[in-house]
């Protein structure tokens, strides 16, 4: 069987937005040719400033927005955003936990009737069948047996992740994209969630697109690591590969600013100068070169290729430089 689980080639995503009244229209391009690969059982991060364009990807994953252009294929299935029913059945396939569990929770009903849900609609199992599973899923994830009856007010924020989590998993889906999972909880409880999540993993052998702008966090769950800036990719690999030696100056940057268990990042402090561009303007050549230290006159008027350099995908020029 082929192990990648979930795949895109070029994704993009633009929006139309107003300007203002007298002002045109403008184009923003949230998501800006995206190629990626994950393997079953595995977790590829996602990381970038806010607005770099991570929750469009996730919504484009998910199949909660159709792109501009590009392709995806979840389990080899190659996804047509016009077919409302191939949409409807590879939906229980992926599955999305997002910052808020409150989001996605009813406030009005019962935690153990929301987690039977999706099993009502999605088989044909019996209602003690159904019941089974869910208080299997309860304990995978931590709940105990009389949180049931509770409605999702009566948790704690941990808690209620931990009902979106196991909401998330009840059909069992190939791919859980996480936009976030951990941001809004207490530091205390968001080592205790991530942990679930690599319980379940273990478990249930979900492969994962874990989305943080917490170079820690993702230290602690990820196999293999995107940095994204305004749209694009700037480095891709393995997770050991980019913590120990990353190559794009936007990666060095964002991990220099992160504590680390490698002695040799931890003597290198680099400061992003000047404010993130607006995607409505993204700077010619490379989209990062107002903001780089490195930047030389190639930068401003060529654009980046993404190329393979020791291990990793980066789109830098001068990526040979920093190996
Ligand atoms: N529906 C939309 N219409 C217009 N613009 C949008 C829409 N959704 C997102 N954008 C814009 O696209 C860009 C990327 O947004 P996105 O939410 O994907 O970023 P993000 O990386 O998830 O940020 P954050 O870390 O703050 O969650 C932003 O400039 C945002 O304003
Ligand atoms: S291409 Fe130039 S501006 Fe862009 S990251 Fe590399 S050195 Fe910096
Ligand atoms: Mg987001």
């Amino acid at each position: 069987m082929n192990d990648t689980v979930l795949k895109t080639e070029n994704l993009t995503r633009y929006y139309d937005v107003s300007q203002g009244w007298m002002k045109p229209r403008a184009t923003l391009k949230a998501l800006n040719g995206v190629s990626l690969c994950l393997q079953r059982g595995k977790t590829l991060a996602v990381v970038g400033e806010s607005g770099c364009g991570k929750s469009t990807l996730a919504r484009q994953l998910t199949m909660i927005e159709a792109p501009t252009s590009g392709t995806l294929w979840l389990d080899d299935e190659q996804v047509n955003p016009a077919s409302a029913s191939q949409i409807r059945s590879l939906r229980s396939k992926v599955q999305m936990v997002f910052q808020n569990p409150y989001g996605s929770l009813n406030p009005r009903r019962k935690i153990g009737d929301q987690l039977e849900e999706p099993l009502i609609i999605n088989t044909n199992l019996k209602s003690a069948e159904r019941k089974e599973r869910v208080r299997d899923m309860m304990q995978r994830v931590g709940l105990r047996p009389e949180h049931y009856y509770r409605y999702p007010h009566m948790f704690s924020g941990g808690q209620r992740q931990r009902v979106a989590i196991a909401r998330a998993m009840m059909l069992r889906p190939s791919i859980v994209v996480a936009d976030e999972p951990t941001s809004a909880l207490d530091v205390s409880i968001q080592a205790q969630v991530l942990n679930l999540f690599l319980d379940l993993q273990d478990q249930l052998h979900t492969s994962y697109v874990f989305i943080s702008h917490n170079l820690s966090v993702v230290e602690h769950v990820a196999d293999e690591v995107m940095v994204m800036y305004l749209g694009r990719i700037a480095e891709s690999g393995p997770k050991q590969t980019l913590y120990e030696k990353p190559l794009h100056p936007y990666t060095q940057a964002l991990l220099s600013a992160t504590p680390s268990i490698y002695p040799e990042r931890r003597t290198v402090k680099i400061k992003i100068e000047g404010e993130l561009p607006s995607p409505l303007n993204i700077p010619s050549g490379c989209a990062f070169h107002k903001r780089c230290p490195h930047a030389v006159a190639q930068c401003r008027e060529q654009e980046p290729a993404l190329r393979e350099v020791q291990g990793r995908q980066v789109a830098c020029h001068l990526a040979e430089q920093f190996v």
